[in-house]
């Protein structure tokens, strides 16, 4: 998982510093064109410059039907004004703002409007410098600037610092704006996120090829040889997160398994079955059902609902169980006293595992799993026989 090292290493260190591929956004636009119409967009973590996320706006613009589009760029980020200062005064800051209402023409007419064109008309029509406030530098999403232009926007699109995730959507939800944003898979178990992917209020969008993204940055990447890029990181589980319907959303899961309890174990400590794996969710069980957070790459809320997460913070009759402490049987053949049993779903096992992690209590043989979020098929087929 050398992807989710280099984010590991991102969150710990706060490196928000990668920057996203144009191909990666077009992927993902494309599926949403229509609710661009008439709408301000704002993007608010991204450098008139070097963003692909204000870059694709602008070119788009008349094709998207855009009133306005708003970029402003952070004055702690690594590239702003790497090329506003040779224009700019002594001392000020490298957060910059800029709106465009009408699309980028042709300067320099090539018979396209691309990059090219908006490099030209970012020297004719320099973007304005953002100041701090009381509490927040330049150009920060949560500065009282950028508050008063969220305030304007329809559509929030952007790869926004992963470090202030949290912070970042509940902004979001507060001002009730549209939005298609870059995140981990990893903020789905947020206890501040997932109530709100549960209530349907927020969900996924189409997603990245494979799960994983290259983008551009100069930290040490730490891909195997096959997935390194020159001048890129490559960072596994990354996923879109959107409150903008698209039709997948809507596209039932084709199943093909039929329930058996042996097959399907139950946990022990949640009213609850196993299912390991998305495809093989069994097409005629109605009960509760424990399944991996990829599922909600395929979720349409229209087949399944949504009851909880194996999360400690989340509270649900169907956590039945609790452990007392437990041993755990580490593969190196140590053993501590823990109490890690609870925080998540658990299957009684028949015989101590080889060469894994397992857990002991009162004579009895336990594994976790891995977060898993608790399913129910709205319309269950009959049983095959
Ligand atoms: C993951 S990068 C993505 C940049 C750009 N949106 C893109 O996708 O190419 C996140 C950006 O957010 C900026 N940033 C960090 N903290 C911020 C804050 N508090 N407010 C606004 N932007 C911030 C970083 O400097 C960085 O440029």
């Amino acid at each position: 998982m050398a992807g989710n090292k280099n984010l590991a290493a991102a969150k710990a260190n706060k490196k928000d510093e990668f920057y996203t591929q144009r191909v990666d956004i077009e992927n993902e636009l494309k599926h949403y064109k229509p609710h661009f119409a008439g709408k301000v967009v704002y993007c608010n973590c991204d450098d008139p410059y070097e963003s692909w996320f204000f870059k694709y706006f602008a070119m788009n613009f008349n094709a998207l039907g855009l009133k306005k589009l708003i970029a402003t760029s952070y004055d702690g980020s690594s590239v702003a004004g790497t090329e506003i200062n040779f224009d700019g005064e002594e001392g000020e800051s490298n957060a910059r703002k800029i709106i465009i209402d009408r699309p980028i023409e042709d300067y320099n007419g090539d018979g396209a409007v691309d990059d090219q064109d908006i490099r030209i008309y970012l020297k004719k029509f320099p973007p304005e410098v953002l100041v701090s406030d009381d509490e927040y530098k330049p150009g920060d999403f949560r500065s009282h600037q950028c508050v008063e232009l969220l305030k304007e926007a329809d559509i929030v699109v952007t790869n926004p610092p992963f470090s202030l995730f949290r912070e970042y959507v509940a902004q979001l939800i507060q001002y009730d704006k549209k939005f298609l944003i870059i995140g981990h898979q990893g903020a789905i178990g947020y206890k501040e996120i997932f109530p709100l992917i549960k209530d349907n209020k927020i969900w996924l969008g189409f997603g990245f090829k494979g799960g994983a993204a290259h983008f551009y940055s100069t930290y040490e990447d730490t891909a195997t040889a096959g997935d390194h890029r020159e001048g890129m990181i490559r960072v596994s589980g990354v996923v879109w997160f959107t409150n903008l319907d698209f039709s997948r959303r809507h596209e039932n899961l084709d199943l093909y398994k039929s329930f058996s309890p042996t097959t399907y174990p139950r946990y022990d400590n949640y009213d609850a079955i196993e299912v390991s794996k998305t495809s093989d969710i069994p097409l005629d069980y109605d009960g509760v059902m424990g399944v991996p957070i990829t599922f909600l790459d395929k979720y349409n809320p229209e087949q399944f609902s949504i009851l909880g997460i194996t999360r400690p913070w989340f509270d649900t009759p169907l956590h039945n169980k609790f452990y007392p402490k437990q041993i755990q049987h580490n593969s190196n053949g140590t053993v501590q006293e823990v109490t890690k049993l609870n925080d998540g779903a658990v299957l009684e096992l028949v015989r101590p595992l080889i060469d894994k992690v397992y857990y002991e209590v009162d004579g009895k043989y336990y594994t976790q799993l891995y977060s898993r979020i608790l399913i129910c098929n709205k319309h269950p087929q009959k049983p095959i026989i």
